[in-house]
């Protein structure tokens, strides 16, 4: 054996092309992993049957960082944190290359995704969180917008004048750095930022999760 082996651990993901799923017709944008606010729009019993079933793969491959994402978030919390089987794994957002996504095409929003999905009553929705973990991102980088305009739980989805809020506040981002996760409530008006430049060799991939303080734990899911 050589002094110096080279051994592609995040290559699992390209690996594991044939498990991606399209999520924009005609635009290489994919999902490896089963997400709340994308499978549970679909239904409710299509997102607890996919989480069940992706889950074998994705701890199999991935249960490294799985566990090093649990360590991480339980040192931040100071509390346990848990996958439960009930809940979809954390799994992948993955941009390849492509003009569009220099436009400001993903959605403006909060993430409201826990609303779509069966929970005790001893969980804490007035502390949800969300994590992004970039796993590569293009070379000029990517980020996060954000808007300082908190989602108002009990004011109904179709009273908030989107646009008008986008236009009176300026608009703030946060970037992205490989390997560094970012922790946040998801209720700030935020959207994916738009990439800064096309090269066709480029990639976004992040490992994307929520947590929910539920019966003594934090919940991890997707
Ligand atoms: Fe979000």
């Amino acid at each position: 054996m050589s002094e110096f082996v080279r051994i592609p651990v995040l290559d699992a993901i390209h690996a594991n092309r044939h498990h991606w799923t399209s999520r924009i017709p005609q635009l290489p944008f994919y999902t490896l992993g089963v997400a709340s606010y994308l499978d549970a729009e679909i239904s409710k019993a299509h997102y607890y049957r996919s989480a069940h079933d992706s889950r074998p793969l994705l701890w199999e491959t991935f249960g490294w960082l799985y566990e090093m994402v649990a360590s991480a978030l339980s040192t931040h919390f100071k509390q346990t944190v848990v996958y439960d089987p009930a809940y979809a794994l954390p799994g992948f957002h993955i941009f390849l290359a492509h003009p569009a996504f220099i436009q400001a095409i993903a959605a403006v929003h909060w993430d409201a995704q826990h609303l779509a999905l069966d929970w005790s009553s001893q969980t804490d929705f007035a502390r949800p969180v969300s994590f992004t973990l970039p796993i590569t991102l293009p070379s000029k980088g990517a980020g996060l917008n954000y808007w300082d305009y908190e989602w108002q739980p009990d004011v109904p989805a179709d009273a908030v004048n989107l646009k008008q809020i986008l236009s009176a506040l300026p608009t703030h981002n946060i970037e992205y750095a490989v390997g560094e996760m970012v922790v946040h409530s998801g209720r700030l008006l935020h959207q994916i930022a738009p990439a800064h430049e096309y090269q066709p060799q480029d990639e976004r991939i992040t490992l994307q999760g929520h947590a929910l303080l539920s019966q003594g734990d934090w919940k991890l899911y997707w």
